[in-house]
């Protein structure tokens, strides 16, 4: 690891020398997949490269990232989907771009192109995904800041139209924030901390049940704005994390700080590439991954019985947090 510092330091420009070679700066971001449906009920599959796949009319476009992406550059101008399969080098070229809303999910490192219209049957349509120029601020970057090498563009067909039409595919149906704080109770646990009793405060003041979830919405993580990294966050205002929500309020998952707790762990999450939990965890994430790993002598409740050690949350868990987050962090009244 300081190996590959020290020697890409030959050749970064403006390369820190003082800071620690890891922390900022890791790779450029790469492309795993891109996925779309061949049918309205086909799972999303991963398209060929060479452009021969066949795509159903309403599928929404997924793109798999290797790396955690900053949710700022997850937006529209990022991309062009056009039935034009000219060479797009910028967003200004995506003069035929078709409407979409884009979406990021940071636990699968996901960008989903939703479209507002269906695409036309048996035209062949490009998607451009941009690398950040000199002088636009568009284009993909890594948290870290890092930027997109170079443009990556894949072609597609798209399938006869079939009757009846069905719909375009938006965002997946939203879990209600009652769903969201029964699987942090009763599948993570974390309300074996994050409670109010009589003698202690909750941990950094966060309560995890339904009540403490609607307050922890659009208010900033104490992680974020104290402790070891606060100081850097005055250098670099800019800075990915600096005075980051627990729960974005405006539907920005990949700006919730939350997740970022429960991906903090080293675990082997699908195609996430090397040391990217250990420089979330440098540049961001302050303190403990939630749940924090049991310590030895804690593996006792208070009567003596064997506690079962804390595992990391499962993808799937920390999916519907991510979905719930996505679609406005809903809370249907309860009485
Ligand atoms: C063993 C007790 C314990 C458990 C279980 C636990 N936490 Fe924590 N949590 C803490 C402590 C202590 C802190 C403060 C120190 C830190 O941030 O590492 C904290 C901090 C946090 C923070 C940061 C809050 C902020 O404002 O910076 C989040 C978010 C969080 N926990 C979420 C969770 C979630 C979600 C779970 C369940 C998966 C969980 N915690 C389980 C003890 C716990």
């Amino acid at each position: 690891m300081f190996l590959s510092g020290a020697l890409a330091c030959f050749s970064a420009v403006g390369c820190d020398v003082g800071r620690d070679p890891y922390v900022y700066g890791g790779p450029a971001p790469q492309v795993l997949e891109v996925l779309a449906r061949e049918a309205a009920t086909a799972a999303p599959s991963a398209l060929d490269p060479e452009g021969s796949s066949v795509v159903f009319s309403g599928s929404a476009l997924r793109v798999r990232f290797d790396r955690y992406m900053d949710p700022q550059s997850m937006i529209r101008q990022s991309y062009c989907l056009q039935p034009d399969p000219a060479v797009v080098v910028g967003f200004e070229d995506c003069t035929q771009g078709v409407f979409t809303a884009p979406s990021y999910d940071p636990v699968t490192r996901t960008l989903s192109v939703h479209l507002d219209e269906r695409l036309v049957a048996g035209n062949l349509y490009t998607l451009t995904l941009l690398a950040p120029r000199e002088g636009t601020d568009f284009g993909f970057r890594a948290f870290d800041g890092v930027a997109f090498e170079a443009n990556v563009s894949v072609s597609f067909t798209v399938a006869a139209d079939v009757e009846p039409p069905e719909a375009v595919e938006g965002p997946a149906e939203a879990p209600d924030c009652a769903d969201v704080a029964e699987t942090i109770k009763t599948e993570l646990s974390c309300l074996t901390c994050h409670v109010v009793d009589d003698e202690t405060a909750p941990p950094a003041g966060l309560t995890l049940n339904r009540e403490g979830l609607i307050a922890a919405i659009g208010r900033t993580a104490h992680g974020t704005s104290v402790g070891a990294a606060a100081h850097e966050s005055q250098e670099r205002p800019e800075r990915f994390g600096s005075n980051m929500p627990l729960i974005d309020e405006k539907g920005s998952a990949g700006n919730s700080y939350l997740l970022y707790k429960l991906l903090a762990h080293e675990q082997a999450l699908d195609g996430l590439a090397d040391g990217e939990t250990e420089r979330l965890r440098a540049s961001v994430v302050v303190g403990l991954p939630m749940p924090p790993p049991s310590e030895p002598a804690r593996q006792f409740d208070s009567e003596g019985n064997p506690l079962p050690p804390r595992e990391p949350a499962s993808p799937e868990a920390m999916s519907l947090i991510s979905r719930w987050i996505s679609a406005g962090a809903p809370c249907a009244a309860t009485d």
